[in-house]
C-alpha cells in the first residue's frame, strides 16, 4: 500500500468526523457527537445538518493538528457521498469539494456501508486482515445485512432486513423502556446485570438470509403495556432483565442467519461491522463461534464500529491507489447501493 496521506470526512448521520490516514495507518480520527438529539429521542435531520455546519471546520482542523502534518501533505480528500441523511451528507460533501479545489488534490467519494466493512483493513483494526471471500454482518442504526465480500470493491448483499435495522430495534425498544437515545449502548450496559432468559419475545420467520425486526419491537411494546397495567413500576423493577432478554433475542436473530450463511456458503472468515458491532454480547457470541465453529473472526476495534472518518479515509486510500477519483460536480446521495 502506498504511503499517501489522505483526509477522510464523514457526515452521513449525527457524527461529524475527520481522520487522517497514511497508507493504512490512522494518524488521527476525530469526531464531534451531537448531544442535541437526546432531547428528541432520535436524530432530527434539520438539527443534524446545522450541527455538522458548526462542527466541520474545528473537527477537520483538529484531525490535521493531531496527525501532526501540514495541510499541503494531503494527497486527496475522501468523503461520505451516501447513504445517509441528505442534509447531513451535503455539509461534508460541499466541504470536501471546496477543500479539494483549494488544495488542488483529487476528490474521492466513499460509500458509507463499504466503509464500515473495509474498516477491517485499517492496520490496527485486526492482527490479520480478513481473507477474501468473507462474510460481514453489517449492523447499524440504518442497515442490517449480510454481505459476501469477494474483493475490496466486489460485495454482494445476500440478506437484509425488510423493515427495521437491528440498531433501530435497540433504539426503539429503548424508547419503550424510557432510555435515552441512542439506547443500544445503554441496553448493552444494563444487560450485563440482567438475566437474558427472564423474558421471551417472538422471533420472526424469514426466508433465506433476510431479517425482520419490527415484530420484536411490537412484541415488547404489547408485553410492556400489559405488565404496566398490572404494575406501574414493572419496567423499573425489571429493567436489567428486560434489556438482557431483548439483547439476547436480537443477537439470536442476527446470528442464526449469519451461521446459516457461513455453513451453506462454506465460509469460515466472518466479520461484523457497524454501530451494533460494538455490542459486547454480540462480540462474545462471535468469539464463541471461533471456538465452536472454527470461524476466523474479525471484530472491529471499538472506535471503528460506530460512525467514524477513519473508515472513510481507509476506503479513500484504496480508491486512491486505483486512481478512482470523483468529479468535483458530484453531489451527495441519500441512497447509494453497495
Ligand atoms: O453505524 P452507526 O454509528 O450509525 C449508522 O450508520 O446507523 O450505528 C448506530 C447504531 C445505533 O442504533 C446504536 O444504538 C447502535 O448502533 N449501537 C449499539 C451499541 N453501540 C451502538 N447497539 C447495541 N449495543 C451497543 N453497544
Ligand atoms: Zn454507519
Amino acid at each position: 500500500m502506498s504511503d499517501s496521506i489522505i483526509l477522510g470526512i464523514e457526515s452521513s448521520c449525527d457524527d461529524t468526523s475527520a481522520a487522517i490516514i497514511k497508507g493504512n495507518c490512522i494518524l488521527s480520527n476525530i469526531a464531534a457527537n451531537q448531544a442535541i438529539h437526546k432531547e428528541y429521542g432520535g436524530v432530527v435531520p434539520e438539527l443534524a445538518s446545522r450541527a455538522h455546519q458548526q462542527n466541520i471546520i474545528p473537527v477537520v482542523e483538529k484531525s490535521i493538528t493531531k496527525a501532526n502534518i501540514q495541510q499541503n501533505a494531503i494527497s486527496a480528500i475522501g468523503f461520505t457521498r451516501g447513504p445517509g441523511l441528505l442534509g447531513s451528507l451535503l455539509v461534508g460533501t460541499s466541504f470536501a469539494k471546496s477543500l479539494a479545489m483549494s488544495l488542488n488534490v483529487p476528490l474521492i467519494e466513499v460509500n458509507h456501508l463499504q466503509a464500515h466493512i473495509l474498516a477491517h483493513f485499517i492496520d490496527d483494526a485486526n492482527p490479520m486482515p480478513p481473507q477474501f471471500p468473507f462474510l460481514c454482518l453489517t449492523v447499524s442504526g440504518g442497515h442490517t445485512m449480510i454481505v459476501l465480500v469477494k474483493d475490496y470493491f466486489d460485495m454482494e448483499i445476500i440478506g437484509k432486513t425488510i423493515d427495521d435495522a437491528a440498531g433501530e430495534a435497540f433504539d426503539k425498544i429503548g424508547k419503550i423502556f424510557d432510555l435515552d437515545y441512542p439506547a443500544g449502548p445503554i441496553i448493552d450496559r444494563l444487560a450485563k446485570e440482567g438475566n437474558p432468559d427472564a423474558f421471551t419475545f417472538n422471533k420472526p420467520r424469514m426466508e433465506n438470509y433476510d431479517y425482520s425486526f419490527s415484530g420484536i419491537k411490537t412484541s415488547v411494546l404489547y408485553f410492556i403495556q400489559k405488565e404496566v397495567r398490572k404494575n406501574p413500576d414493572f419496567i423499573k423493577e425489571n429493567l436489567n432483565d428486560l434489556c438482557a432478554s431483548v439483547q439476547r433475542t436480537i443477537i439470536e436473530i442476527l446470528m442464526a442467519k449469519l451461521e446459516k450463511a457461513a455453513k451453506e456458503l462454506n465460509i469460515k472468515e466472518v466479520a461484523i461491522a457497524g454501530g451494533v458491532s460494538a455490542n459486547s454480547a454480540l462480540r462474545k457470541v462471535m468469539e464463541d463461534n471461533h471456538e465452536k465453529l472454527g470461524w476466523n473472526i474479525y471484530i472491529p476495534k471499538f472506535e471503528y464500529t460506530t460512525d467514524n472518518a477513519a473508515m472513510i479515509a481507509m476506503v479513500a486510500q484504496l480508491k486512491f491507489e486505483r486512481g478512482e477519483f470523483t468529479d468535483l460536480r458530484t453531489s451527495a446521495t441519500a441512497k447509494y447501493d453497495l
